[in-house]
């Protein structure tokens, strides 16, 4: 059996190979150490374990969910949103994915046009590239000239009138530099000159050297955040990456087609954010108390 051509378009993962590169040298003695995914060095918080098994005694596991994410879970994501960028969502604009590389998967296919171009500043995390081929859609490298961001010349360099949107990654993997509230009002600007939206990939917001603050696109000029589709998740701030929630907050002028799209390809996943437990904890996570695990690396 062959299959489609838009799946034979896609490259397997770099990550998940030295990865399991990585296991094959530690399992034969090697003294090696795995950098290859983004995984936190500690494990998930107790109360937030406590909170799912709370969740499945209380027999709240059984039936399925809307799709797009329990209400509460995404007015708690809104509120989270709110209180780290200053920036009001209605809880209808969240969809809360399976984990921030779902949400990316149902961005692209929500947005891309066969041929519609996608500027990634390279490096950058490897799974952009494969997955806006997957949706049709033609990366865009941009090399990236300032100390692994990229300025608005690089982008000048690859623009087209194909170009429908930019990834921003910030803190960014896969070397931690964070984009100033400057650098990111002349990349907002330019995007809005160029009719582009900006995809901000803000999963690392959490996780930044000496303290440091990471500003959010959200931040910014009102006229910038409403161009802009912020994505995030649990995983890395609160060592989730097993347990896969994330989230998309996008500002289209209505985000309908996109929670089809999403009700769609969620029927029944093996393991999901549509599983009651993982959404209820979540709320716990993402909502003002008892978290207080804003983290600071370094
Ligand atoms: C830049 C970036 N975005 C998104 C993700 C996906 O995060 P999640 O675990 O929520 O799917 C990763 C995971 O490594 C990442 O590095």
């Amino acid at each position: 059996m062959q299959v489609s051509n838009r799946l034979a378009k896609v490259n397997p993962s770099a990550t998940l190979a030295m990865s399991q590169k990585t296991n094959e040298l530690k399992a034969a003695g090697a003294d090696v150490i795995n950098l290859t995914m983004g995984q936190p060095d500690f494990e998930t918080p107790k109360f937030i374990e406590q909170a799912a098994i709370d969740s499945i005694n209380a027999g709240q596991a059984s039936f399925y969910t809307q799709a797009t994410g329990l209400p509460e879970l995404r007015a708690a994501i809104s509120g989270n949103i709110e209180r780290r960028t200053g920036y009001h969502y209605d809880t209808n604009q969240i969809i809360a994915t399976d984990g921030a590389k779902f949400a990316l998967y149902c961005l692209f296919n929500a947005i891309l046009n066969p041929g519609d171009g996608v500027i990634i500043p390279t490096p950058g995390w490897v799974s952009y590239v494969e997955q806006v081929r997957l949706a049709g859609g033609v990366p865009q490298a941009a090399p990236a000239s300032n100390g692994f961001k990229v300025t608005v010349d690089d982008l000048d360099q690859v623009v087209n009138q194909h170009t429908k949107a930019l990834i921003i990654n910030s803190p960014q993997n896969p070397s931690g530099t964070i984009y100033s509230r400057q650098e990111l009002t002349l990349i907002g600007n330019w995007a809005l000159r160029h009719d582009v939206m900006i995809v901000s990939d803000e999963i690392y917001s959490d996780l930044t050297y000496n303290g440091e603050d990471a500003p959010s696109m959200l931040s910014l000029d009102p006229t910038i955040s409403a161009n802009t589709i912020l994505i995030g998740g649990v995983s890395k701030s609160y060592a989730m990456t097993g347990w896969r929630i994330g989230y998309a907050a996008p500002r289209l002028p209505s985000p309908r087609p996109w929670r089809q799209f999403v009700a769609t390809q969620r029927g029944i996943p093996p393991r999901s954010v549509s599983t009651v437990p993982l959404q209820r904890l979540t709320v716990m996570v993402v909502a003002p108390k008892p978290c207080g695990l804003r983290l600071k690396t370094g």
